[in-house]
């Protein structure tokens, strides 16, 4: 694998949080779903990131990667499509984290937002670490070894990709450049044949001087489906096109979760933090007592005073859940008084209970049978580690480290 097939990898991890609920299902998990069949896909607990916030506690995150994991498979992330492991058993993020630290200048991690924000939000919590610094560093070196063309994302992360990109880019340009690099890209020009080789010079061309980000995408498929040329050619006339040297770790694009329209039980977000979550595994009794006693539109004191969905969370719970049959009845029936809150929220119990009823199967299979569970994240890391190794015999090459 090379930085030419990269954009057909996807890579994403979450931190160990423990059990899984319908926010992360509707935001997260479905995505990952989807991805799993369009991409190579690598999805990772990210048990060392936990430890940048939560090292005086650690006892809690064993447990909490199992419990994750088992939502994962729970919800449909198949270990058959997506490469599944966990970040630790994977030491090559460390000696990536540790040689990238080497070019990364300490302001660039000072400003990424989430510093100084998640050190107020996290008070109680003594983060002035140089692990916690450095949380955007690892999750660059977790992205760049596997040179990952697409990471997903929330929002909120968007930032770590940003900079994961910066570093790329600091590292090809201080560890790509090697001796005579203009004149293996202009022989690697010529090996492609007369008309490949005067196409890309003038789509190389528009993008330098015109800064045509299209002749860009032109162009580097355009080096991707030459079949007479090396892989080492192929590196060069990628990295030619952006005037750098070799592209070795190629930069990732961030590809946006769509936010979940899951709210919670309160009509805020779903949120552990919030107190408001159905949990992927919640007994059905549970699911059903969580949502019978969710808050309504207050107008509605008494059974006979009319409503307003816009006021009441439950109606929330049917935009995601109910057909335009079942929406129709509630607005009308709450606008009149027609129904009463109990008949109205029985749909979305029915309906929640639905959805968690294959996935709540499928946890069981998993809990019965701890040790496949561990059996999967075995050999996941096992495939993770070999990808991973491609990349740092790379990596140590270009840094003088590969003494051989
Ligand atoms: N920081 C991410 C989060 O809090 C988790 C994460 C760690 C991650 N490494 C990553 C996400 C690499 C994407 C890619 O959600
Ligand atoms: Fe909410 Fe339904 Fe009651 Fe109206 S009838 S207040 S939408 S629960």
């Amino acid at each position: 694998m090379s930085s030419v097939d990269s954009q057909q990898r996807v890579l994403s991890g979450m931190r160990p949080t423990g059990k899984l609920h319908l926010g992360h299902y509707h935001g997260v998990l479905k995505n990952w779903v989807k991805l799993q069949h369009e991409y190579e896909c690598f999805f990772f607990v990210a048990d060392w990131h936990a430890l940048t916030t939560h090292y005086d506690d650690p006892s809690i995150i064993e447990a909490s990667v199992w419990d994750m994991l088992i939502d994962w498979l729970a919800a449909g992330v198949n270990p058959g499509s997506a490469t599944l492991f966990v970040q630790s058993k994977v030491p090559e993020h460390a000696e990536l984290h540790t040689l990238l630290s080497m070019i990364t200048p300490l302001g660039w991690l000072e400003r990424v937002p989430t510093y100084k924000d998640q050190q107020e939000k996290l008070k109680e919590k003594d983060l002035a670490t140089y692990g916690f610094l450095g949380y955007p560093l690892l999750q660059s070196a977790d992205i760049l070894l596997y040179r990952a063309g697409h990471v997903p994302v929330g929002a909120d992360q968007v930032a770590h990709v940003e900079i994961t990109r910066e570093i790329a880019r600091r590292f090809n340009h201080v560890f790509g450049r090697e001796p005579g690099f203009e004149e293996n890209a202009e022989a690697a020009i010529k090996k492609m044949g007369k008309k490949a080789a005067k196409l890309y010079a003038s789509l190389r061309k528009r993008y330098t001087e015109e800064g045509d980000g299209e002749a860009l995408l032109t162009a580097q498929a355009l080096v991707k489906e030459q079949q007479n040329i090396t892989l080492g050619d192929k590196e060069r006339l990628m990295g030619y096109l952006e005037g750098g040297g070799k592209v070795i770790l190629p930069e990732p694009q961030a590809l946006l979760t769509p936010e979940s329209k899951m709210p919670g039980l309160d009509g805020q977000k779903m949120s552990k933090s919030y107190n408001n979550t159905i949990a992927l595994r919640e007994e059905p009794s549970e699911v059903e007592r969580k949502i019978r006693t969710m808050r309504t539109d207050p107008a509605r004191v008494r059974r006979d005073d009319p409503g307003n969905p816009d006021n009441c969370p439950v109606w929330q719970l049917h935009e995601v859940y109910s057909t335009d049959d079942v929406k129709a009845w509630v607005q009308e029936g709450c606008r009149n008084a027609g129904i009463g809150c109990l008949d109205c929220k029985g749909p979305v119990i029915d309906a929640v209970k639905a959805e968690l009823i294959p996935i709540q199967d499928r946890a069981r299979q998993y809990e019965d049978n701890p040790d496949l569970v561990k059996s999967i994240i075995m050999e996941g890391s096992e495939a993770a580690r070999e990808a991973a190794k491609t990349t740092m015999e790379d990596v140590r090459h270009v840094m003088g480290l590969s003494y051989r």
